[in-house]
């Protein structure tokens, strides 16, 4: 059977989706490729977000194109997922070498797809229809992927997002909301407990739109928080974590069920783009900076180690430097434990793409280095203040920086490096946090006196 090597850019969702695409090419027998050197199949799940996350994968299949061709001629090489979604045939026009190019509705269709083509019976295949019911398509998972059992699994909810942000090519990518029943998402979860997992993020673009229309409130509580009350239910797991909420959608509920719910990790990454109302205005967010900031202060009453995280754009067409110094001033006044910066990029069929007023470039590095350096200030003086504190982490594995020791994260979704072994994988544990790094804990693991 032939081997497939998976490249994926981008979020957490992306992610998810090749897992499921793995997943079921093992399920038929394929075998994961340690890299592309070796794959039969070569398939790039991309990213549409930022120009520069395509143009890393279009320089990417260049390359391999280019390397393949010459030495192995039949791998056959395809591009899936946002890129794939937003330029569609574009992009065999463009690189006469791709035999594959999957929407992001039709992931599950990418084992038949090769199929034909590994056989001979199709030449080319791209598929960037809208599919009904594919948001339900992305439920298998690969649990050994590297020959270790996981800790922490992702679980896609719902695809799509109706918000129309003006700056944002999600909606065009990802398609209208679209959630997966309450009861499907359960027994996902629960099958993962039962393999092992102890953590579950459930992913969605927008995931406090959640069920909004298939669901609906009951007694008050949103869709989602009917469905995190369901997962929460589930014997086995122990932690739960979810992205990304929007601001518009974050009710009382969501913040109650914070202090209701032991195993929701107190932990929430809620973009807020920008500091300035204009801004948020021009963007079609559909809230203010005070509301921001109050569901921000709430979390925080429920819970005062809250981890808080945010996304930010710089540069913004029209952003003015009055605008920017409305976003420094609510870093500092929102305290994050980190936040991702982001210089505009215009999207194709977006409206603020055409609108008059872009910033040169000059001016989105200068504003990015200027945020940067407050957000690491303050995400700096955080992690010190954990020093000295006992934190229980989720120990997940090998640390990536330096694989001799073993890493896990906080409930508030820091990273604690520490001095361990296999045997810590996949237990809860308590770390006495020793020393701060930029973005990092260091900590040992703590003795349990048990007389
Ligand atoms: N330019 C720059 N950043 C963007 N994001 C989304 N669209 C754009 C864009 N056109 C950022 C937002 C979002 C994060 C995932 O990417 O901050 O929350």
């Amino acid at each position: 059977m032939p081997s497939v090597y998976i490249k994926t850019y981008g979020c957490q969702m992306n992610e998810r989706d090749s897992e499921q695409v793995a997943s079921q090419l093992v399920a038929k027998g394929y075998s994961l490729a340690p890299s592309e050197a070796m794959a039969d199949v070569i398939l790039l799940n991309t990213c549409s977000v930022r120009d520069a996350a395509e143009q890393k994968a279009l320089n990417k299949m260049e390359n391999i194109a280019a390397e393949t061709r010459r030495s192995r001629p039949d791998v056959v090489l395809g591009f899936m997922g946002c890129m794939a979604q937003s330029r569609g045939r574009e992009l065999i026009d463009r690189l006469p070498d791709v035999d594959l190019v999957i929407g992001t509705q039709k992931f599950h269709h990418a084992p038949d797809y090769l199929d034909d083509i590994l056989a001979g019976r199709r030449k080319r295949i791209v598929d960037v229809a809208e599919e009904a019911g594919s948001q339900s398509t992305i439920r298998d998972h690969l649990l050994n992927g590297n020959g270790h059992k996981a800790v922490s699994a992702f679980v896609s909810i719902m695809q799509g997002c109706n918000q129309y942000c003006t700056f944002c090519i999600v909606p065009y990518t990802r398609g209208a909301e679209r959630s997966r029943p309450i009861e499907d998402i359960v027994a996902e979860c629960r099958e993962l407990a039962a393999r092992g997992v102890k953590e579950v993020t459930l992913l969605g673009q927008i995931v406090t739109s959640y069920g909004k229309r298939e669901i609906g409130m009951k007694d008050g509580k949103s869709a989602f928080v009917q469905l995190l009350e369901a997962v929460h239910e589930i014997d086995g797991l122990e932690r739960i974590r979810f992205t990304s909420p929007h601001p518009k959608g974050y009710g009382d509920d969501l913040v109650q069920a914070y202090s209701r719910l032991p195993k929701l990790v107190e932990s929430a990454h809620i973009p807020v783009q920008s500091g300035s109302d204009r801004m948020l205005k021009a963007m079609h967010r559909g809230y203010t900076r005070k509301r921001f900031v109050s569901i921000i202060e709430k979390l925080r009453e429920v819970n005062p180690r809250m981890g808080v995280t945010t996304d930010i754009i710089v540069g913004f067409p029209g952003e003015a430097e009055a605008d920017f110094e409305e976003t420094l001033s609510l870093a500092r006044e929102a305290q994050f434990d980190n936040a991702f910066i982001f210089k505009y990029s215009p999207r194709r069929d977006t409206p603020a793409a055409i609108l008059p007023d872009q910033l040169p470039q000059e001016i989105k590095e200068e504003r990015n280095a200027r945020l940067l350096q407050l957000v690491n200030e303050i995400g700096a003086r955080k992690y010190r203040a954990c020093v000295g504190q006992r934190v229980q982490i989720l120990a997940e594995g090998p640390s990536r920086k330096n694989p001799a020791r073993m890493m896990g994260r906080t409930r508030s979704n820091k990273i604690v490096v520490f001095d361990g072994s296999e045997r810590h994988r996949g237990q809860i544990m308590d770390v006495n946090v020793t020393r701060a790094g930029s973005f990092t804990l260091y900590g040992d693991p703590a003795i349990i006196n048990l007389d």
